[in-house]
């Protein structure tokens, strides 16, 4: 869909007759932490979707020029930039989908819990807008230790009394987009016919790909499980470590969150057919967040995939039992933080 929308759909009605005429589907989208690192090139990206009408995008600096910039490109969306905590519920309001991607990113020897001082409070700030603007958008946050910013954000929601667990989403398309790329490379594969589901948290050993669910189906090795698994478990580090202290992995986070957008909103259009991994309020396990595959539909998380997380190889099971601890500890501490506030 993406490849798709490099081509402003307009743009190709137009050549074809008369017909652009007739009313498209048209959606606002919002992106909070717009001039970061992340939030430019996923500008760039959904200003690229035919399905979006309005991008709104927020920052406390520096969005003035990101916006005047992206405003020239000839595709359907208008930009319109807010600045500073006075603009935020103007930035909101009508939206249908937020991405939050504010906030610090990792540097070399940090965990992604070593954020959370900082992350926490925007993550609670921006979410107290969210609910008091736009309470029935799907929310998509980006800012780490998304293991804990989504607990804060659901406290939040809650606490307002507008919460939607169907609607509010951790993004982790990047594991899967990781272990995509990995797995086809190992097996020499070409990229967009492997799908390998991602299940658990988005930090460390809570990140587990179910490779015995890859689709095509493949068979690996004991050490190529091993291998694979580390290397998709410690990717974010691998970017860390290479930008040496200019921050965390963005062009790819961003080509990840463009699709885990796009995807949102074909099925706010409608499309009966769409599918993602991502950490949302579960009870798929007795961990009360836990990322799995789902069906997303008009109304946000329509099913959960229970059956990925059936008939696991011995590795698998391990690999789920053992980060069951981290996981629930960082819920806590993210339950605890907002509890704390109030
Ligand atoms: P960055 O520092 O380049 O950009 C962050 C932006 O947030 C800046 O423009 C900053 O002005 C803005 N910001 C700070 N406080 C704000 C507030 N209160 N309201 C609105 N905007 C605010 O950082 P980058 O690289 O874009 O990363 C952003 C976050 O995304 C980090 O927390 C990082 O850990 C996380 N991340 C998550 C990934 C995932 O898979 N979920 C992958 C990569 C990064």
């Amino acid at each position: 869909a993406l490849r798709d929308s490099f081509v402003p759909k307009a743009e190709k009605q137009k050549q074809r007759s008369w017909n652009y005429l007739q009313p498209q589907a048209s959606y606002k989208v919002a992106i909070l932490g717009a001039s970061g690192g992340i939030g430019q090139p996923l500008a760039l990206l959904v200003k690229m979707s035919p399905l979006v009408s309005a991008l709104h995008l927020y920052d406390i600096a520096n969005v003035k020029g990101v916006a005047a910039d992206l405003s020239h490109c000839n595709t359907p969306s208008q930009v319109l930039d807010f600045t500073g905590a006075s603009e935020l519920g103007n930035a909101l309001k009508g939206v249908d989908v937020v991405v939050i991607p504010a906030g610090v990113p990792r540097k070399p020897g940090m965990t992604r819990d070593d954020l959370f001082n900082i992350n926490a409070g925007i993550v609670k700030s921006l979410i107290e807008a969210v609910a008091d603007n736009c309470p029935d958008a799907f929310i998509h946050i980006i800012s780490n230790p998304v293991n804990s910013t989504v607990p804060i954000a659901a406290e939040v929601l809650k606490q307002k009394g507008v919460y939607d667990p169907k609607k509010l989403f951790g993004v982790t398309t990047l594991d899967v987009v990781r272990a995509n790329t990995f797995v086809a490379q190992k097996k020499n594969l070409k990229l967009i016919d492997v799908d390998v589901p991602v299940v658990g948290g988005h930090a460390g050993i809570t990140i587990l790909p179910l490779l015995s669910k890859t689709k095509p189906s493949l068979s690996f090795t004991d050490e190529e499980v091993q291998e694979l698994t580390v290397r998709i478990q410690n990717a974010g580090t691998e970017v860390v470590e290479a930008k040496a202290g200019a921050g965390s992995a963005t062009l790819s986070m961003a080509y990840a969150a463009a699709r885990f957008v796009e995807s949102s909103l074909r099925a706010l259009d409608g499309d009966g057919d769409v599918y993602e991994c991502t950490y949302i309020q579960s009870e798929l396990t007795e961990l009360p967040f836990f990322a799995s595959r789902v069906k997303l539909g008009r109304k946000g998380v329509e099913a959960v995939i229970s059956s990925d997380l059936q008939g696991l190889t011995e590795y698998e099971e391990k690999a789920l039992e053992a980060l069951k601890p981290e996981l629930k500890a960082s819920i806590e501490k993210g339950v605890g933080f907002s509890r704390k506030q109030t």
